[in-house]
């Protein structure tokens, strides 16, 4: 069994780069019911989870485990559809190993997205939110263990998790900009633990993105965050009740909407890039 160190990523890595036409600059991380933005990724080769030695393979519904090698607009990008999760039973270490492969491919930009339940009652169902920062509520942290020097130093910097550059892009094209509260799960959080979270300082809650956020920060690359709000969170609407089916219901219906932000974003990347 892997065990989600830097040999078995050494592996991995080498598997993954034969497959590999265009080296990538820009990793995008699907997560739930927001697949459909692999449609966007032009000539493309498919890799599965389970062709790939040592991938965590996700149990997760709505998480096919597929990674996408190709471009957009151009862009080199590895796009991944089906990330792992901390309440699968997975270890950190496990959750963010696609992030250490995405790091040691050189990537540059990483880009995740996200379901959440929204807290901040400014934000509507179906509204995609840049993450501006985030709290690690889950109870652990990836770069618990003994260090991986290679990977990234001890004590990584974290003031500017989300990059400001791409912030920037998403405040002209319009977006809002919230603070994700990471919750374990896989039980929804109670009204209580909701309040609690916007007392903290939170807009939106989920259980996913900053294990990756966390890992991909520590190896230097740049992140972005999107998160399209699912439902409003607990006791927000006290008669409704949270289920994983709206969840993927509304992301699929976010997902155009979201390809369209992640076009946008990558034109102006290349643009920025041409003008270095
Ligand atoms: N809470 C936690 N995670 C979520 C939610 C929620 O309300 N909606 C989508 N992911």
């Amino acid at each position: 069994m892997a065990g989600y160190g830097y040999e078995d990523a050494l592996e991995t890595l080498s598997f993954i780069k034969k497959f590999i036409q265009y080296p990538p600059k820009t990793a995008i991380v699907a997560g739930s019911g927001l697949a459909d933005i692999a449609d966007l990724v032009e000539d493309s080769v498919t890799l599965y989870a389970k062709d790939i030695p040592n991938w965590p393979g996700s149990t997760a519904p709505g998480h096919a485990g597929r990674i996408i090698l190709g471009r957009i607009h151009g862009r080199p990008v590895i796009f991944f559809q089906g990330r792992v999760h901390y309440y699968e039973g997975y270890t950190m270490k496990a959750v963010t190993f696609p992030t250490r492969i995405i790091g040691m491919l050189g990537v540059r930009e990483y880009i995740a997205t996200n379901a959440s339940g929204s807290i901040n009652t400014s934000y509507a169902a179906g509204e995609i939110v840049a993450l501006k920062d985030h709290i690690n509520l889950m109870g652990s942290n990836p770069l618990i263990g003994i260090n991986v020097n290679e990977w990234n130093e001890r004590f990584p910097d974290m003031t500017h998790a989300y990059d400001p550059d791409m912030l920037s892009i998403f405040s002209e094209i319009g977006l809002k900009q919230g603070v994700y509260a990471a919750m374990s799960g896989p039980s929804f959080e109670t009204p209580a633990e909701i309040r609690m979270l916007g007392i903290l300082g939170a807009d939106l809650v989920g259980m996913s993105t900053v294990p990756e956020v966390i890992a991909a920060n520590a190896m230097g690359m740049k992140v972005a965050g999107l998160s399209c709000v699912a439902n409003m969170a607990a006791g927000i609407h006290p008669d409704h009740r949270l289920t994983a089916q709206e969840v993927l219901e509304v992301g699929s219906q976010a997902a155009v909407k979201l390809a369209e932000i992640i076009t946008t974003l990558i034109d102006r990347l290349n643009q920025k890039q041409n003008q270095e």
